[in-house]
């Protein structure tokens, strides 16, 4: 069944959790929509985790549409959300021009970062679903760090969530927040409020894909990690070159054969030439 906006709302209402996850090609896709993940979410965090870059202000319009592409492809059922990158919205127009790029090309909605309610505004009165991104910006913050923490910053994050969903965001990220902070915001908020590092009472949890399989070096404190796939794929790596350098990788269940009486053929036909 695929989920629409409306699933994620349902969710909220009814107390279950929202289930989301980065995602950045057509296989991790397929996988994650057979396991029921209910957002897909094509994330500028691809430009670090996958394009090799230093930084997420580095990802263009171009390569958020080449992921898209890729994973709408092995999407059915989840809501496939993408990210608006940086600069891509810094006017209404130029927002609204890109959204429906990304809407063209698949997406059912966009995230975006900080308190934009201008551009979030004409985007939903453009009809274009809009997810709000507060906490840790990375787009904007130099500094990888809780937010929140003080007591004016705390009562601002909440008074701006909450003016967030007045401006019509269909649901809001929370990144890297005291825990406090997102389960007031969980409680008072009618949309699904989703946390990365922001705690156990959250609506819903994002986690970036890379590092729940522990493909990623670093280590964050919020994440929770399933496998260790980097070691284990370097190991793979090796194995694979030590087994074609001495001649071992494969073996006779592996190969094709020439009919013996086309391969004898084949020989005299040659001997000559
Ligand atoms: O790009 C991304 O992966 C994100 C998550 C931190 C939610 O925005």
């Amino acid at each position: 069944m695929k989920k629409y906006k409306d699933y994620l709302i349902q969710k909220k209402a009814e107390g279950t959790k929202v289930t989301m996850l980065t995602c950045y090609d057509y296989p991790t896709a397929v996988l994650q929509d057979a396991a029921g993940i209910d957002v897909i979410f094509v994330g500028d965090s691809v430009g670090t985790n996958m394009l090799g870059y230093t930084s997420e202000t580095e990802v263009s319009m171009d390569d958020m549409i080449h992921h898209l592409k890729a994973v709408r492809r092995g999407v059915t059922n989840a809501y496939l959300l993408v990210d608006m990158p940086y600069k891509s919205y810094d006017t209404p127009k130029l927002a609204l021009r890109n959204a429906r790029t990304f809407v063209e090309n698949g997406a059912d909605g966009v995230k975006l970062e900080g308190m934009r309610e201008n551009i979030i505004k004409y985007l939903v009165d453009n009809e274009i679903e809009v997810v709000g991104h507060l906490g840790l910006n990375p787009q904007f913050h130099k500094r990888r760090a809780v937010q929140g923490k003080t007591i004016e910053d705390a009562t601002k994050l909440i008074e701006d969530s909450i003016a967030l969903e007045k401006c019509g965001v269909m649901a809001l990220v929370l990144e890297l927040v005291p825990e406090e902070i997102s389960k007031i915001l969980s409680k008072r908020l009618a949309i699904p409020v989703i946390g990365i590092g922001a705690g156990r009472f959250c609506d819903g949890q994002v986690q970036i894909v890379n590092d729940i399989l522990g493909i990623s070096v670093r280590k964050y404190k919020h994440v929770k990690k399933y496998e260790n796939y980097r070691e284990q794929t370097e190991d793979v790596f090796r194995q694979y070159a030590a087994e074609v350098k001495d001649s071992t990788y494969l073996d006779e269940t592996h190969v094709n054969h020439l009919a013996e009486d086309v391969y004898n053929d084949l020989l005299k036909r040659i001997a000559n030439k």
